[in-house]
């Protein structure tokens, strides 16, 4: 697969201190054009500046599209929702992987390669005895994803196409079999081998909650949430943590220790972390009686409490990926009959009063996708640290994509941002007996 060469016929202007460039715009298949600022330096000396990159384009993709204003979200072209209904996570899978859906044959053949790497090595579990029983399942990812580059030595060459693909396969295959030992760890329970006539979902499920004195049977309304929960979080374009991937990958760095930085920047409360920390809030709001206080907590300035699970630099309406969950948690409770689950009623409640609110109608706040993926998480048995993990897993499908892509783009150089120095001046060092606290 090709990416799109660059094309314009447009050029915006810019002019500093009587010199004029000209600066070629790009527009791709959807979305905002570009101003390629590749030439800014050279023609006047000056750099972007753009901390937060709110107005940068760091790459060109052909993976996936997010339109913010009109709460759109296209994984190869296919709207979220579709797949969320229609498709599973394999199959999508395979499209942000591959480009297209697959068909029954290629499906097949995919799963059977995915089958065949779902083992770790077996002295990767020694990895896990050297942590304390109440690490974080994420401090624990990090760890041994990481690790993962002193096992596979195979599909480390990331210039041989063929080794990237093993190493994509052997991550996607691995990352529920490692998430699941991360859990059985902390609670003291033997690991629990990944059963390859289960699917993902199951597989992931079965990692988690069997053990070696009763038979478990996968309740299939839990994998097909899960399913669903994966999909929805599989990508998600330029985000922090595929970003992460990105730059740490421009290095030339091996994709199980590019995975690891994008495990470690999606922990972050701001990024995945804010399924976890959803629940955490709702249990510290306690009763929807509360709601205003916590309300009015999120829109005071010398207040640094925000509303968890809200607000997105991208969706400025609500989070096409929220709106599927909440669907999905409504008939996850009743068909689990866990009715009047307090949980989601004082969520209901809350984005019902936030949505109302001016603060949140002016700042267009709606809910992000954590903020009922944690609920549902917490419906099916699952500790509120696992929610962060399950979404690592779910997006590692999106993170191998981007750097398999970024790695086969002959455009791709090494990420070097520069920056705008705000320190002091140059100065001459001064011997220690000269020094007066005041100058330091
Ligand atoms: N509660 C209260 N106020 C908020 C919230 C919130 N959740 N989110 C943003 N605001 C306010 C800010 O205080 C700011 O107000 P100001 O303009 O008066 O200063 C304004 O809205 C814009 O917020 P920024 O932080 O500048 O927006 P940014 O795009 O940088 O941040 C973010 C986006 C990090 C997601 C933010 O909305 C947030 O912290 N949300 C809560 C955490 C969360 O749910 N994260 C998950 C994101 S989705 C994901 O990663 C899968």
């Amino acid at each position: 697969m090709t990416m799109a060469a660059l094309k314009t016929q447009n050029v915006a202007q810019l002019s500093y201190q009587g010199k004029t460039v000209d600066l070629p715009v790009y527009f791709g298949t959807d979305g905002p054009g570009v101003l390629d600022l590749q030439g800014l330096y050279s023609a006047t000396g000056l750099f972007s500046f753009d901390p937060g990159y709110t107005s940068t384009a760091s790459c060109r993709s052909e993976i996936t599209y997010v339109d913010g204003d009109k709460g759109i979200l296209l994984y190869r072209g296919y709207p979220i929702q579709q797949l969320a209904e229609q498709s599973d996570f394999m199959e999508v899978a395979y499209l942000l992987l591959y480009g297209n859906l697959p068909t029954s044959a290629q499906k097949d053949e995919f799963v059977q390669s995915i089958n065949k790497h779902t083992l770790v090595h077996e002295q990767v579990s020694a990895f896990y005895r050297g942590f304390r029983r109440d690490a974080h399942p994420m401090a624990i990812m990090v760890g041994v994803v990481g690790a993962l580059s002193s096992f596979y030595h195979d599909s480390l060459d990331i210039q041989d196409p063929e080794q990237r693909q093993i190493a994509a396969l052997r991550l996607i295959a691995k990352m529920p079999t490692l998430a699941g030992m991360a859990y059985k760890y902390s609670i003291g329970q033997p690991f629990v081998y990944p059963q390859n006539h289960l699917s993902y979902s199951e597989n992931l499920l079965n990692m988690m909650f069997s053990t070696p004195t009763a038979p478990y049977v996968v309740n299939p309304v839990w994998s097909k949430a899960i399913d669903r929960i994966l999909i929805l979080h599989a990508d998600h374009e330029q985000n922090a943590s595929t970003s992460t991937i990105r730059l740490a990958g421009s290095s030339g760095a091996n994709p199980f220790a590019c995975i690891a930085a994008g495990i470690a920047a999606l922990w972050g409360p701001a990024h995945g972390g804010a399924n976890e920390a959803v629940l955490r809030m709702l249990d510290e709001i306690g009763h929807v009686d509360r709601i205003p206080e916590f309300i009015q907590r999120a829109k005071d300035k010398n207040d640094p409490f925000r509303l968890m699970g809200f607000g997105h630099r991208v969706y400025k309406s609500y989070d096409p990926r929220a709106f599927v969950l909440r669907q999905t948690c409504h008939e996850i409770m009743g068909e689990l009959g866990v009715k009047n689950n307090p949980a989601l009623q004082l969520a209901m409640e809350l984005e019902r009063i936030a949505l109302a609110d001016e603060y949140f109608i002016e700042k267009k706040l709606y809910p992000n996708v954590d903020f009922y993926s944690g609920i549902i998480f917490k419906a099916m048995g699952i500790p509120v640290s696992m929610f962060t993990v399950l979404f690592a897993i779910a997006r590692t499908v999106g993170w191998i994509s981007q750097w398999k892509e970024m790695i086969a783009d002959p455009m791709q150089k090494i990420g070097r941002p520069r920056q705008l120095y705000v320190g002091k001046a140059y100065r001459d060092y001064v011997p220690m007996e000269k020094r007066l606290e005041e100058n330091q």
